[in-house]
């Protein structure tokens, strides 16, 4: 079976990075992997980082297409999939979670009836001012393999009228739903004993074990709407001041390029002031694990930030108005804040006085072999 893995965004490149895995181990006899990135992600620390960490083999083919606007970035990346689907005439296309670079696969895979599987199917945050919300819908509905990290995420499929029953031969017409759980909790399992060891990203920084937040913003609303801005991160330093608390934020270039004109003068001083608000370059894989494993709490607009933080038993406050990670939320981990001030700081009194719990919710750390045993039993 060949298949043509789509990866773009920084959280694809890590992703994709079980199921490499899991097929150079066990299915490198039966599973052929051409890996396609389309360059949506291009800076060192963005991209190249977590191919050199997590040992994904270097990309066949780069598409290079850059930012830009989404019709632009989308188009051009549909250009370069079709003609590539063309050419090495796969079995099926993988596409990862709900970014532009997820879109493109779908859309370039789908007209040329190759078939899709989806990895991180049935999410929904149920906002389609959300760019992320469109595209896994829109993913979703033509794929033919759809395999869900988590319950919710199946049984929101069940309720956009994916048939639970259907029987093989499987087609986009008549599409195959899973729960799988989750390749990101296989990867933080295989990656946390070595994270300590293989990074000094704590020591670099000055940081104490439990003594610190990880905080980080990169989401468009967040970042382009000013009041929210502001808001984030005047809680953020209020926060470190009253609990006299390290912050480090490791800052996507989307943000870093709008803090000098979003954020008011006066805050980003305060801010610039503060030697316990450390505002880092974006940190690789391992730097992550090592950040999350050890702060003390972690307050984030990413959906991958928001689940590795429990699978790490740390609290997490969601700077968004809304999860698609909603059992974290259910079972008291996590609180949804917006990026409301008030809210973010009752959340913090909140999270930090109660005992929490951390049920396995995103499978046995080996979502990836069981979705590579499903794809060759088919
Ligand atoms: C994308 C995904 C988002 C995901 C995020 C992970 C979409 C619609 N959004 O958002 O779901 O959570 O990736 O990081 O696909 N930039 C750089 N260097 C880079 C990449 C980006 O400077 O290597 C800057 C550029 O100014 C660019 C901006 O970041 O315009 C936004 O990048 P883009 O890839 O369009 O979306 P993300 O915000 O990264």
């Amino acid at each position: 079976m060949k298949i043509v893995t789509i990866i773009g965004a920084r959280p694809q490149i890590i992703k994709a990075a079980a199921l490499s895995r899991a097929i150079k181990t066990h299915y490198a006899a039966k599973l052929t992997e051409v890996i396609v990135h389309t360059g949506q992600h291009y800076d060192e620390n963005m991209s190249q980082v977590f191919f050199d960490e997590l040992g994904i083999p270097a990309p066949n083919y780069n598409l290079n297409v850059g930012s830009g606007t989404h019709g632009k970035q989308t188009a051009t990346m549909i250009i370069g999939i079709e003609e590539i689907l063309i050419k090495e005439k796969p079995n099926a296309i993988v596409l990862y979670g709900d970014t532009n670079s997820t879109l493109a696969g779908a859309i370039a895979a789908s007209k040329i009836h190759v078939p899709v599987i989806h990895i991180e199917a049935g999410l929904r945050s149920h906002n389609k001012a959300m760019p992320e919300e469109v595209n896994r819908i829109l993913c979703d509905h033509v794929s033919t393999f759809l395999f869900s990290p988590t319950k919710t995420g199946y049984r929101n499929l069940v309720k956009e009228g994916f048939n639970e029953k259907n029987d093989s031969p499987y087609s986009a017409n008549n599409p195959k739903i899973y729960h799988s759980g989750d390749v990101m909790y296989d990867n933080s399992m295989f990656f946390s004993s070595i994270a300590d060891a293989k990074t000094s990203i704590l020591s670099n920084n000055h940081l104490k074990k439990g003594e610190f937040i990880l905080a980080t913003i990169h989401r468009n609303n967040n970042t382009d709407e000013q009041p929210r801005l502001n808001a984030l991160f005047k809680s953020l330093n209020d926060i470190s001041v009253a609990e006299k608390l390290d912050v480090v934020l490791p800052l996507h270039p989307r943000t870093a390029k709008l803090l000098e004109t979003n954020l008011d003068k006066e805050l980003l001083q305060q801010i610039k002031s503060n030697p316990q608000f450390k505002i880092i370059a974006p940190a690789s894989f391992l730097e992550m694990i090592a950040l999350e494993k050890n702060c003390k709490l972690v307050m984030t607009d990413s959906g991958g930030v928001q689940k590795e933080a429990f699978y790490f038993e740390k609290p997490c406050i969601i700077l968004r108005p809304e999860t698609e990670w909603v059992e974290l939320v259910e079972c008291g981990a996590a609180i949804v804040t917006d990026a409301d001030e008030m809210r973010i700081k009752d959340a913090f009194k909140t999270l930090t006085s109660a005992i929490l719990k951390f049920p396995k919710l995103y499978g046995d750390g080996k979502a990836a072999e069981f979705i590579c045993n499903e794809l060759l039993s088919l």
